[in-house]
């Protein structure tokens, strides 16, 4: 039987997972006063949103930098439709950050004003997909997968937190004049974090020394985030979402390229057939592989 719609709540055509999202966000979103120094991480789940929570995290506050305050990453830039914390947005100090998986049509009618920013954080949809479908088994509430196929069915379909990768994607680049928006790939991140760090700052005109950009660097390390409870969401996932199994990690693998160990032949023939058709008017640049170029 298909429990999808267990998982899912439907809203506009966009699919929230069910029990996290606060609807009445979403419902009075139009509205939300952004501020002009406004942040917002936009992402599609699975694509480097904790990363990028914890690099502007870093650039904005010294206490996370040196780890003086034990403000978890999270709370320093929530997600706006899954306020897990109910966090009270509008008494938040500015400069607010916030991450978001909306789609391009249901964020604030604010931020079409573009004095706020988008950091649009975007990762090959295949490596997502295999970061989806783990995350997923191991998340309790998410839709498991028995195999990699269904899930793929799923991903494809959009029958997930996000719905279609491709519509997510698509949408915010056709309307990316509607916004003040950077986009910028987990790839180019993974390749040469200190460069992002670096593009991520003149983006958003923070001047950082050279000193500050190597422990932003650092601490925005696999490693380091991994072994850190304030960036690695462990405790959230397990005591306040719950967890599956203990066996996962929200850092689990943080590669490029894991999808080869996971794709059939015949499942990536159809996803490049797939992804050719609905990207082909989308110029932005794809890394599969990190020894590619
Ligand atoms: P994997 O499951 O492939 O390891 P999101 O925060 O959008 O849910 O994305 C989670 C993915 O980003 C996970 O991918 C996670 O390991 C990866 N990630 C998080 N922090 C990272 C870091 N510092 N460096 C590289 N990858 C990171």
């Amino acid at each position: 039987m298909d429990n999808t719609k267990e998982y899912l709540l439907e809203f506009k055509g966009y699919n929230f997972e069910k029990s996290l999202v606060k609807i009445h966000i979403v419902e009075s979103v139009d509205d939300f006063e952004i501020r002009d120094d406004d942040v917002f991480i936009v992402t599609y789940p699975k694509s480097g949103t904790i990363w990028t929570q914890q690099i502007l995290s870093l650039i904005y506050f010294e206490g996370h930098r040196n780890r003086t305050e034990d403000i978890k990453t999270i709370d320093r830039a929530p997600f706006f439709e899954y306020n897990i914390h109910n966090l009270d947005f509008i008494k938040m100090p500015s400069p607010r950050l916030f991450a978001s998986h909306l789609p391009y049509y249901l964020v604030p009618k604010g931020l079409k004003n573009k004095k706020a920013k988008i950091l649009y954080i975007y990762r090959n949809p295949k490596d997502v997909l295999v970061s989806f479908f783990h995350f997923s088994n191991w998340v309790a509430r998410l839709k498991p997968s028995d195999t990699f196929e269904n899930f793929m069915e799923m991903f494809l379909d959009g029958q997930v937190m996000g719905s279609r990768w491709f519509d997510h994607i698509r949408g915010w680049y056709e309307h990316r004049h509607d916004f003040n928006i950077q986009f910028m790939s987990y790839e180019d991140m993974k390749k040469d974090l200190r460069s992002a760090v670096l593009k991520i700052c003149r983006f958003l005109e923070k001047e950082l020394s050279e000193e500050v950009v190597d422990t932003v660097v650092k601490q925005a390390s696999f490693q380091n985030m991994k072994t850190n409870p304030q960036a690695n969401y462990h405790d959230i996932i397990k005591y306040e979402i719950g967890m599956r199994s203990d066996k996962g990690h929200f850092l689990r693998k943080g590669t490029t390229g894991d999808w080869k160990h996971h794709f059939t032949m015949e499942q990536n023939e159809r996803f490049d057939q797939i992804f050719q058709r609905e990207m082909k008017d989308v110029p932005l640049k794809f890394i599969w592989d990190i020894n590619e170029e």
